[in-house]
């Protein structure tokens, strides 16, 4: 089996490769990267050299490139994406873009090779904001955006059911809940904490802290793909979460206390725009249907993450001074 992974470089991309690779000693990978700020080789370094795994700098709204190497695979793992919504904010141009141009490139290249079996990676955040009183999520919950990533992301999920619908390609679709553990990018809520607080800096909480979240850790994501793309049924989609929902304020305390560190390590900031009060995930349909769910618990996983950026203080050293991005010129140009 060869896969096109696309986002590898990324957070779960990069976890998604090692734990695919592992899984199956006979599978081959194919990673397309641009290498976006987000996008990190020394995620991957111990891959270099391993005839399985090989490595495309490019583009995915790039139609030619894209067509040509979905040539050479049997099926398309799409992850790449602009993730972060506090950049959507900012600036979404890249996230129309990357999420719904690029999606729309590999869906025409699925299509024009014989109808490719495509995958492709959603969020939980096209289905809009819950009260605290509301279900959660479902694959039957209506769409309903709220930031321009989220929103770009669901433009991105209507294109995939549409070639579904249309040209009968074989796709596949998850929406998954807020995932942390290694080589999170140090921007989001997990990450940023933990290297604040090794570098005795504080954590900043967003308005008053008690917006929540359902998390799962990273490699129970993985499995959860693994999972749909080799018994999903094809045209479905299928919800992901970690049945952990928490407040930023929980999951800051709980990270205090593992770093041994006070409340004084806390500062309350001005609030996203458009924030979105709460994410849940009923992920009963994989469960039910596939026999997934998640394997790690919320303090275990918490544990495991914080020892990992203990342990790998050069690999985040490096993004906070930028000097990750030389890893690509120092190995793969001349
Ligand atoms: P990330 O930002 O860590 O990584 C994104 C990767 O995509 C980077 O390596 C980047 O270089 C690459 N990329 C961006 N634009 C590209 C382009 N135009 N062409 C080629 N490569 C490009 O993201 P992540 O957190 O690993 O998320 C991966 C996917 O999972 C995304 O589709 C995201 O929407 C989805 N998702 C993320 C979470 C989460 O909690 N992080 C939860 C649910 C779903
Ligand atoms: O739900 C899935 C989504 O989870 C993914 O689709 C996105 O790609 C991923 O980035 C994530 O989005 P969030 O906006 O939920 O993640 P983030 O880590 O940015 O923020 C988590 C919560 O913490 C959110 O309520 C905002 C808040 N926050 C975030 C940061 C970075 C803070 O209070 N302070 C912070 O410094």
């Amino acid at each position: 089996m060869k896969l096109l992974v696309t986002g590898g470089a990324g957070f779960i991309g990069s976890n998604f490769i090692h734990y695919i690779l592992k899984k199956y000693p006979d599978y081959e990978i194919a990673n397309l990267d641009v290498l976006t700020y987000a996008g990190n080789l020394e995620n991957l370094t111990d891959l270099e050299g391993n005839p399985r795994y090989s490595f495309v700098k490019g583009n995915i709204t790039d139609y030619d490139l894209v067509e040509k190497l979905v040539s050479k695979v049997d099926m398309i793992v799409h992850f790449a994406a602009e993730s972060h919504v506090d950049r959507s904010i900012l600036d979404s141009r890249d996230f129309v873009g990357t999420n719904i141009v690029g999606t729309h490139a590999l869906l025409e290249a699925a299509k024009k090779n014989d109808n490719k079996r495509f995958h492709h990676i959603s969020t939980d955040e096209v289905f809009g904001s819950l009260s605290l009183t509301d279900p959660a999520f479902s694959e039957k919950t209506p769409y309903d955006p709220r930031s321009p990533y989220s929103a770009s992301k669901a433009g991105s999920d209507h294109l995939v059911r549409a070639y579904f619908h249309t040209y009968g390609l074989p796709v596949t679709i998850s929406n998954c809940s807020n995932n942390y553990g290694p080589y999170h990018f140090p921007e989001k809520l997990i990450p940023l904490s933990i290297t604040n607080l090794i570098q005795g800096k504080k954590i900043t909480l967003y308005g008053d802290g008690m917006h929540v979240r359902d998390w799962l850790y990273v490699e129970d994501h993985c499995s959860a793909i693994d999972a749909i793309i080799h018994n999903g049924v094809i045209g479905d989609t299928y919800c992901i979460g970690g049945n952990t929902e928490k407040t930023n304020k929980e999951v800051a305390y709980k990270i205090l206390e593992l770093l041994g560190k006070g409340e004084e390590s806390i500062e309350f900031i001005d609030d996203r725009r458009g924030h979105d009060r709460r994410y849940a995930i009923d992920f009963s349909k994989l469960k039910g249907e596939l026999g997934w769910e998640p394997s790690v618990g919320f303090e275990e996983g918490l544990l495991k993450t914080i020892q990992w950026y203990k342990d790998n203080e050069k690999w985040w050293k490096n993004i906070v001074s930028g000097e990750y991005r030389d890893y690509y010129k120092n190995h793969y140009e001349n």
